[in-house]
């Protein structure tokens, strides 16, 4: 194996030239560590305009879900890597060009089309390699539902879309009252509309972290696995809310969520950062889900790290070494839209950033919604404690409001 990456001068022949597929805020960040080396970038999403359709060489606008859109735009543009972003995807595109020798797929094709969709990575993680989940079952309809909580998942659960993220369609059912109404909110709310359902016995946890986990060549070209503190977590309605690092853990309970996150992608394989969510009681740990790429909690990773989430994946997948040390103890806090209105402003940043050890970045989202993520605050402080409240505090001073 080559442990030499050759990297190119961006516009030129010899270029070296990565193709983010969904370029929001975390793809945003990825290509700035692109373009920090002298990558070419190109940045497709599905409108113009996106958040690292600003910070590129290149921007494309497609229906990312369309095979025969995805196909095209990847025949035309040759990258030397193809970054999945996003999860919806035309996943079996992928899997076919990287079959025929036609794209380098990060981490890999295979992984990219298991983690779009809750099956495949539930069946991956508990069925094939036998590590521990909550109680599940697939469901295609109410009856199959309503037969699978009584068959042994019981109440409370959780009932989520297969095709679906940041909470969308996902609700918690306390008892037989609240079936049918979680039914149809999954059905409203899955990817590609109406269609099968995971429902889930619900874990009782303490606290659920992020184990970002890294994929990198070490010097003797073999990939190596490398770990980052855990991140702890606020999730309101399936989106996150706050996060920070390092959490604290039992011994017991890092070494067992460090060997979840190993055995998940040491399965998913290929190089790159991925964020393994994983729930935790006690020293007992539950893998819940795998993003093979940075993570939206991971953002804390900014003011945390020397190299933050978004370095990291860059540099494994060109082939360069990573370090996943801890800079300092912080938090982050999420700053929603507030209105639903495009080209909005944002008052009291100049507040926010006289919050000690704070940073805010906003993403540059051509159009708000009221509960669209538009920005982070970052805190950075000795006390893990003290960084999430500044953060929630630096959070509140920003002020979304129509121009
Ligand atoms: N079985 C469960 N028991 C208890 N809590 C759960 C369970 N499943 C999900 N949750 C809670 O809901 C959150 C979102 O669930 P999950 O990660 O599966 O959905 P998601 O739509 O993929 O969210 P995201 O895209 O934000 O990661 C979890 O982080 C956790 O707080
Ligand atoms: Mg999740």
């Amino acid at each position: 194996m080559n442990t030499m990456t050759t990297l190119g001068t961006p516009l030129s022949p010899s270029a070296t030239r990565v193709m983010l597929l969904g370029s929001g805020e975390l793809g945003k960040e990825v290509l700035i560590a692109l373009q920090r080396l002298g990558v070419e970038t190109i940045a497709v999403d599905r409108y113009d305009n996106a958040p690292g359709q600003q910070v590129a060489h290149h921007a494309r606008t497609i229906t990312m879900s369309d095979p025969a859109q995805l196909r095209a735009l990847l025949e035309a543009e040759k990258p030397d890597l193809v970054v999945p972003e996003i999860e919806a995807i035309a996943t079996p595109v992928l899997e076919a060009m990287e079959a025929e020798g036609l794209i380098r797929c990060i981490p890999t094709a295979r992984a990219a089309r298991l983690t779009m969709d809750r099956e495949g990575i539930r069946r991956l993680a508990a069925e094939t390699l036998g590590l521990p989940t909550s109680p599940y079952k697939f469901c295609d309809s109410l009856e199959e539902l309503q037969a699978a909580i009584d068959g042994g998942i019981g109440y409370p659960c959780v009932v989520k879309p297969v095709m679906s993220s940041s909470g969308k369609g996902q609700s918690k059912i306390d008892g037989p009252a609240d079936v049918k109404v979680a039914w149809d909110y999954a059905m409203a709310g899955g990817r590609v509309g109406p269609g099968r359902i995971i429902v889930e016995g619900f874990i009782d946890f303490d606290y659920e972290i992020t184990q970002l986990t890294v994929r990198a060549l070490g010097a003797d070209g073999a990939v190596e696995t490398q770990f980052c503190d855990p991140i702890g977590h606020v999730q309101v309605s399936g989106d996150y809310v706050e996060s920070w690092q390092p959490h604290p853990m039992s011994p017991v309970a890092l070494a067992e969520s460090r060997r979840v996150a190993e055995a998940v992608t040491d399965n998913l394989g290929g190089q790159g950062l991925f964020g393994v969510e994983l729930f935790v009681k006690g020293d007992q740990v539950w893998f819940s889900e795998v993003s093979p790429r940075p993570h939206d909690t991971g953002m804390v990773t900014m003011i945390t790290q020397w190299q933050n989430e978004f370095e990291l994946h860059a540099r494994a997948i060109l082939g360069l070494p990573v370090n996943t040390a801890l800079k300092s103890p912080g938090a982050s806090a999420v700053i929603y839209g507030g209105v639903d209105a495009t080209g909005i402003a944002f008052s009291g940043v100049d507040e926010a950033l006289r919050v000690p050890n704070s940073e805010v970045r906003l993403f540059g989202k051509p159009e708000s919604f009221v509960k669209r993520r538009m920005g982070v605050a970052l805190v950075h402080d000795a006390d893990v404690e003290k960084a999430r409240v500044q953060a929630k505090l630096a959070a509140s001073k920003v002020k979304p409001h129509t121009a």
